[in-house]
């Protein structure tokens, strides 16, 4: 596997360092040949290269397997335009590698109970997957802007129907390996682009008749979210509101800081915890790397065909924060034993190659 490694900015550094552990440990105990590629996006690219997704970034990003992000995002270039910004150099990466479809899966992992600000009766048992259209909408819209006068300022949000149609069939093909439910969030009662949405999810429905589909509102999706996440199993939306409603369900299951993501659908698939930067606790050590991890399983599961390895990272994190394990985010009861950013990674990494062995053990006696 040929991967881009990009750290970025704030916690970004520290939580790729415990997903790299991850991912060297896995590579080298399953005999896969691995070579990576680090490259600055973002903040740190600003700083070195003058551009938040230098021309180098690019390359090495559109000529391998996979890439890698940590997180971008610094608050000394808040001034900057969007396209400049840090945040404006990951847009441009998504773009480059072509992937549409953001997989954010957020199960609540009993060992979290604790964690969770909701009641256990509420949440227990939630396992959803959200799939975000990543490469449209009011993020990428023209026109945009601000007028020569300052006074007011604009942004377009554009759909079209090949643009959803692709997206909903990526989800509709994950219900069915799933619990063959599809919820599509949109705002049709306001907006024309929702109205498109919804008719063009609809039109796609016809080849996936397993799938039982409701549509509803954003506004009504991020209640049902606190107040009955098990409802759902799959939630297409768009970039957006996507983007808003993963978030929330991150806190359900636990911190913002355990959710991990794929996006496929491009060129190159791309791997990124959902989380940002983090600037108030970065170079603390301390941030939760789950979601980065979660992020490697992924790219077992999606990128490299592996979805047993996939299911060792993933095994290997519930049982480690199931002894009680913690970083401070997540940390709950007292009687857990907080841990650091490096330390999270050590331990899963450690527990991957542990049960492998084990399991060969018993395999071979
Ligand atoms: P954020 O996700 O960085 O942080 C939100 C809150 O969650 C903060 O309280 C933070 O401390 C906490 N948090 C986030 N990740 C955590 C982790 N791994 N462990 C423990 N706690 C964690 O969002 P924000 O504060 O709104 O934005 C900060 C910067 O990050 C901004 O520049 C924003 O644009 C950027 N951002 C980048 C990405 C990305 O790179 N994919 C995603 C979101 C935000
Ligand atoms: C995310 C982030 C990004 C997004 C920003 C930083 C561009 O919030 O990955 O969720 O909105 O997609
Ligand atoms: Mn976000």
């Amino acid at each position: 596997m040929k991967i881009t490694i990009l750290p970025g900015d704030g916690i970004g550094p520290e939580v790729t360092e415990a997903a790299v552990r991850v991912l060297k440990t896995v590579t080298e105990f399953y005999s896969i040949p691995l070579s990576l590629d680090w490259q600055r996006i973002g903040g740190a690219a600003i700083s070195e290269d003058g551009s938040p997704f230098p021309d180098a970034t690019r390359e090495a990003c559109v000529n391998s397997d996979a890439v890698f992000l940590g997180a971008v995002g610094d608050p000394s270039f808040d001034h900057l335009l969007p396209s400049e910004r840090p945040e404006g150099g990951l847009l441009a990466m998504r773009r480059a590698l072509g992937g549409f479809a953001n997989l954010r899966p957020a199960k609540a992992l009993p060992a979290l109970i604790s964690a969770s600000p909701l009641r256990r009766d509420v949440f227990e048992g939630t396992d959803l997957l959200i799939v975000r259209e990543l490469l449209g909408g009011i993020y990428f819209g023209q026109p945009r802007g601000v007028d020569e006068s300052g006074a007011r300022a604009y942004n377009t949000m554009v759909y079209s129907v090949s643009e959803i149609e692709r997206v909903a069939r990526v989800a509709f093909e994950a219900a069915q390996g799933r619990r063959k439910k599809l919820a599509s969030v949109d705002k049709a009662n306001v907006l024309e682009t929702s109205q498109l949405w919804r008719k063009s999810v609809a039109n796609i429905a016809k080849d996936y008749p397993d799938v039982e589909v409701e549509n509803l509102y954003v506004d009504a999706c991020a209640m049902h979210l606190v107040t009955d996440p098990k409802r759902f199993d799959v939630i297409l939306t768009e970039n957006m509101f996507g983007d808003i409603l993963s978030d929330e369900a991150a806190v359900l299951t636990g911190s913002l800081g355990t959710l991990p993501s794929a996006t496929i659908g491009g060129n190159v698939d791309l791997y990124e915890p959902i989380h940002g930067s983090a600037p108030q606790i970065a170079g603390k050590n301390i941030a939760n790397p789950i979601g980065a991890i979660a992020s490697i399983a992924m790219m077992f599961r999606y990128t490299a065909n592996r979805p047993e390895i996939a299911e060792a990272i993933e095994r290997a994190i519930d049982e480690v924060v199931d002894e009680g394990y913690r970083t401070i985010d997540i940390l709950g009861d007292k009687t857990n034993t907080e841990v650091s950013t490096s330390r999270m990674g050590e331990l899963i990494a450690g527990r991957i190659v542990d049960t492998a062995e084990l399991n060969h053990y018993f395999h071979a006696v």
